[in-house]
């Protein structure tokens, strides 16, 4: 990665200096003029867009007023967003280096402005000929704050770096990530991270009859992977692992039951974004030690019309024993899961966490604000996901998860059909899933935020990386 985050001891003299402070308070640091200083308190009282920018010549000032108090989660966010305003700033004068100066006193807002500020300067250039002349200059972002502790600053690093890595995955074509190299991706980073990367192929998964995983893997000319990725610290604080599951559809077409064009499939190489997301958790975990003992599973594959594609009408014999009447075939996410999630009792799990770009329902119902979750673990396990969802502002909407809406998968030829009713399709696609499942669990559907379509402060336009951030929150507040 190419943003580099430091704890700075002193303020250094060459730097430009990113400054948070209170609105309405003189800024500490020395060297500015009276005017410069007359400049800032009138930003502030006109309340001008942050940050207020000072050129010295020898270096710049890019104020950032906040309010006093901004401890709580609405307040960390705003100055999440405030740093990627900074970033703007600093990247338009073309600074390699900069220093963020805590006149606050408060280490977790010195560390929030440090987030937006590196998860804004993300970028995928792979594809441009220009390329380098197109990288940022930004490449090392000091944070001065007093008492801040160099692992919390290890810790933001390794997890900005995550959240790029599963933007990356996601804004990879299908051209260059079919599941196979999705696959040596994930090793990639285990070796980088230091988790096990095992990696199932297509005879391995024929022989374990994954039949759902199989099935949605008719129609396309790439065989398919089951990626079992495992952190097993020496001393975890958990007996029974935790396990993850992340979707990995590496496009989706819809399969026979097309997805009209030209719209709805354009994006749809981020239907891996549950995947990604899983990825990117297990890089956070493994990066920082995490004490817990967390296994990811992610299967992959395309979705395609191919000759041989699973068709509608089709009965599927699923891993776990279970019949599936296909009446849809572009239902293919949960088709997968289903399989991995019945994988996933082998282990005697103490908990499940899946996310997937399961259904258009759940992105119409609440759009990009945040995540749709259900499941059978709990309130106080999905409360414990909602507060980390409040502290990393990626929400979570919990929806209701009631036994009639099981009623709507009822299949006239098979245990169940892979196609629910025209109401509450988010929920109905989870219900499905709960059949393959007899564990505590929570099922988390990405499908609003996957993708950005332009974007939104510190969140960048493309793959979002969306639920590393919140899984990662999640699993670290358990120890
Ligand atoms: N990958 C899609 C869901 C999706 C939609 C992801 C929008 C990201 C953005 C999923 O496989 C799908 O096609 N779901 C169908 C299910 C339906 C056929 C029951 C849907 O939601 O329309
Ligand atoms: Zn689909
Ligand atoms: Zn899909």
């Amino acid at each position: 990665m190419s943003i580099k985050l430091k704890r700075a001891t002193a303020i250094p003299s060459g730097d430009s200096l990113v400054i948070l402070m209170e609105k309405g308070k003189k800024p500490q640091i020395t060297g500015l003029s009276k005017e410069q200083l007359a400049y800032i308190a009138n930003a502030g009282k006109q309340d001008a867009p942050n940050p207020v920018h000072i050129n010295n010549y020898s270096r710049h000032y890019f104020f950032v007023l906040t309010k006093k108090g901004a401890k709580d989660a609405t307040g960390i966010e705003a100055v999440r967003r405030d740093g990627a305003l900074a970033f703007e700033a600093v990247n338009a004068e073309k600074l390699s280096k900069i220093t963020i100066v805590d006149e606050m006193g408060d280490n977790d807002a010195a560390l929030a402005l440090a987030e937006g500020m590196a998860l804004a300067s993300y970028q995928f250039l792979k594809y441009f000929k220009d390329a380098k002349e197109r990288k940022h200059k930004l490449t090392s972002i000091g944070i001065h704050s007093k008492g801040l502790a160099t692992k919390a600053v290890n810790e933001l690093q390794a997890l900005v770096e995550a959240t790029m890595h599963a933007r990356t995955l996601v804004n990879e074509p299908v051209s260059f990530l079919t599941a196979r190299q999705f696959s040596k991706e994930m090793q990639a980073l285990g070796r980088a991270a230091g988790f096990k990367v095992e990696v199932f192929n297509k005879k391995k998964i024929e022989t374990l009859k994954m039949g759902g995983l199989l099935a949605v893997n008719y129609g396309s000319p790439e065989p398919p992977t089951f990626n079992i990725l495992e952190w097993k610290p020496t001393k975890p604080k958990n007996k029974k692992p935790i396990i993850l599951v992340g979707k990995g559809v590496v496009y989706d077409t819809g399969g026979l039951s097309l997805k009209p064009t030209p719209n709805s499939m354009d994006i749809m190489k981020c239907d891996m974004g549950g995947g990604a997301a899983m990825v990117g958790t297990m890089y956070a975990l493994a990066k920082n030690k995490l004490p817990l003992h967390v296994i990811a599973l992610v299967p992959a594959t395309d979705n395609r019309p191919g000759l041989n594609a699973y068709a509608p009408g089709d009965v599927i014999h699923m891993y776990s024993g279970k019949t599936v009447e296909v009446l849809n075939t572009d239902a293919e996410g949960r088709m997968i899961m289903a399989d991995a999630l019945a994988y996933a009792s082998k282990y005697n799990p103490q908990l499940v966490l899946d996310a997937a770009t399961l259904t258009g329902a759940a992105a119409r119902a609440i759009g990009r604000q945040g995540v749709v979750a259900m499941g059978t673990a709990g309130d106080k396990v999905m409360g414990d996901l909602k507060t980390a969802g409040s502290e990393v502002h990626e929400r979570v909407a919990e929806f209701p998860f009631w036994t009639e809406y099981g009623d709507d998968i009822k299949s006239t030829i098979a245990d169940i059909k892979n196609l629910g009713g025209p109401e509450a399709g988010a929920i109905t696609a989870g219900k499905f899933l709960e059949h393959f499942t007899d564990y505590p669990w929570i099922h988390v559907d990405i499908a609003g935020p996957a993708w950005l379509d332009k974007e939104d402060a510190y969140r960048t336009q493309g793959g979002s990386g969306v639920g590393v951030r919140l899984f990662y929150t999640f699993l670290k507040n358990m120890i």
